[in-house]
């Protein structure tokens, strides 16, 4: 059996980007793998790296719970927690640092980015959070950890931190393997395809969020930026908008990209759109639909209960195992 781990952070709204790179893949990972344990939790230590406002960001990790649920992931199969109510993840996170160079930390582009953009209040945190993100990982011995492209670097750094503690202490953590969607792991934003589809982002009309209304969903898609080239086909470089749209396409509908292309041979942008418009605007209806349910209900906190229960045994006995093998505290009977 083999243990699969993942997290969303609550900052700023959920969007198609979060849904096709991430949830999507968890659902069908659930589905392929139905003998496996899936663990996913809300990253809520991790928004803290960005200031917060405490009650938006309490709200934000309920909707998360919730999209879980409502996208489609089984609660029965799955451990749902809330990061910062497993007080191992800090501590493990502590504790890595001190497995981390700095140099590996200045190296990671999103955090390079933060650097370029601005700020000079930027918090330490920032910098050293992907220890805290390896803790999250190795301290459930994951096996397989599926994330947006993205994370891909912070996932080779766990890798990295997890050989470097094996290295000296044998064997303890496992390594674990990143799972990477071959199409739609990088949704680009709606308005510049050059960047990717985020959810802090300043102007609302590059992306989709997940609790969009679905009318303003349709204009958001139908507003696509595009090219004067006209021809509904696959090419990232002379098209990427028409080429990210497709990505969406398919994702949502799971039609090949040779299909969809096939079918709007000779059609021009606006039907092309319209379609697309239509397909994630209902999609999405639905998804929230089932949201309300679930929100309304009180079902949410007895899962996240349930999980927090599970999630904080395993981690407790793995964190204990790892003070040991450092010699920290003293020598358990
Ligand atoms: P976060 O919250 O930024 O993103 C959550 C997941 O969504 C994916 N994603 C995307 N995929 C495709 N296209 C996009 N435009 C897009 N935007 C986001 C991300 O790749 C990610 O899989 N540090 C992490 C959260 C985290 C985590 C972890 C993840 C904390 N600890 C341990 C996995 C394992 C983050 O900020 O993701």
């Amino acid at each position: 059996m083999k243990r699969i781990v993942s997290g969303i952070k609550p900052t700023g709204t959920l969007t198609l980007g979060n849904y096709i790179g991430a949830i999507k893949q968890f659902v069908l990972l659930q589905q392929s793998m139905p003998e496996d344990e899936f663990f996913l939790f809300i990253a809520d230590l991790h928004a803290l790296t960005t200031p917060q406002e405490p009650t938006e960001l309490r709200k934000r990790i309920k909707e998360i719970a919730g999209m879980y649920l409502a996208c489609g992931l089984n609660p029965e199969k799955t451990v749902f927690y809330i990061q910062s109510e497993i007080k191992e993840h800090a501590e493990l996170g502590y504790l890595l640092q001190c497995f981390t160079y700095m140099g590996e930390l200045e190296r990671m582009t999103q955090y390079k980015d933060k650097v370029k953009k601005q700020e000079s209040s930027l918090s330490s945190a920032m910098f050293t959070y992907p220890s805290l993100m390896a803790a999250d990982i190795i301290l459930y011995d994951a096996d397989f950890v599926p994330v947006g492209d993205d994370q891909k670097q912070h996932l080779e750094l766990t890798r990295d931190i997890a050989s470097r503690f094996n290295g000296r202490f044998r064997d303890f953590f496992t390594v674990p393997e990143p799972i990477i969607p071959k199409v739609g792991s990088r949704i680009m934003d709606l308005q510049n395809p050059e960047k990717k589809m985020s959810k802090s982002d300043e102007s609302d009309k590059g992306y989709v969020s997940l609790f969009d209304d679905p009318n303003i969903i349709l204009k958001k898609i139908k507003s696509a930026v595009t090219d004067s080239i006209g021809i509904v086909q696959y090419d990232v470089d002379n098209q990427p908008g028409i080429a990210n749209l497709l990505t969406i396409y398919t994702s949502m509908t799971d039609e090949s990209i040779e299909n969809i292309v096939s079918k709007y041979n000779g059609l021009g942008y606006k039907e092309f759109k319209e379609d697309l418009a239509t397909i994630v605007s209902k999609k999405v209806g639905e998804i929230q639909q089932r949201y309300n349910e679930i929100i309304s209900s009180n079902t949410l906190d007895n899962i996240l209960d349930q999980g927090r229960q599970i999630a904080q045994q395993i981690a407790y006995k793995k964190l204990e195992k790892c003070k040991q093998k450092l010699g920290l505290g003293r020598k358990r009977k």
